[in-house]
């Protein structure tokens, strides 16, 4: 595991696009995982400088996104599916056919998931995963359990992430209360990983996740046992 400690977000945000174009740069057609949530967004903004720049070519990527809000539409400006449009995919060359994100209103969520695990194989695995954390542990919406929950699945978000998503909604009775996300087969076949987190919120539950015990109570402890991860903190 590589840890890549620095002072700001706006250099985790460079540190953390440096990575991502790499990988671009050496495979054009990658599968790229990719995260929502405050965290990524710097890394997003870097990636549209380098487009718009010329460094940076998307028109052959592919995308997957970890999750998305049950109950929430593309077009409503919560849903991950708008997140992903408005902070990357509107402003790269991405070809939007080439972009996967789970259907939080499909009407038969289990094929939804079925569907989901198959398109990831389909598409040979991802490349890089791109990776938040959560203040319980949880990457993708995979939230403290007994078991690490392999396949894409829908979760009951923990009433922690509905508190610290609850910004993003007009108050906390608004946030969805379940998610469709990728498993750990998703996240843990990824060929390499990219975890970003910034602030003090973020700083004992990633010593957990890194140096505690391996533990589905900790969900990203299991990337403990991945060959090829790269962790940027940002203390501010
Ligand atoms: C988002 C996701 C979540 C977030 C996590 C951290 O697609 O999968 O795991 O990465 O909730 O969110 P922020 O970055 O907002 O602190």
């Amino acid at each position: 595991m590589k840890f890549i400690k620095v002072d700001t977000y706006n250099e985790l945000s460079r540190e953390a696009a440096l990575v991502i174009a790499s990988q671009l740069k050496s495979k054009p057609d990658s599968v790229l995982g990719l995260a929502t949530g405050s965290s990524p967004v710097g890394t997003y903004r870097e990636l549209i400088k380098m487009y718009e720049n010329g460094e940076l070519d998307f028109s052959s990527a592919r995308s997957v996104n970890l999750d998305e809000y049950v109950g929430l539409s593309p077009e409503d400006t919560q849903s991950y599916a708008f997140f992903m449009r408005t902070n990357l995919f509107d402003h790269v060359n991405i070809k939007k056919e080439n972009t996967n994100i789970p259907n939080g209103i499909a009407e038969d969520l289990d094929a939804e998931c079925r569907r989901y695990d198959k398109l990831v194989l389909e598409l040979g695995g991802v490349d890089l995963q791109l990776l938040g954390i959560g203040t319980d542990g949880h990457i993708g919406f995979n939230e403290p359990d007994s078991v690490f929950s392999k396949l894409t699945h829908t979760v009951r978000l923990a009433q922690s992430t509905i508190d610290s998503n609850a910004r993003f909604f007009e108050s906390a009775d608004k946030v969805p209360t379940t998610a469709i996300t990728v498993g750990m087969m998703t996240i843990m076949q990824a060929r390499s990983v990219l975890l970003v987190a910034n602030g003090p919120s973020k700083r004992d539950i990633l010593n957990k996740a890194l140096n505690g015990p391996i533990t589905p109570e900790i969900p990203a402890s299991i990337l403990q046992l991945h060959p090829h991860v790269t962790v940027i903190y940002s203390e501010n």
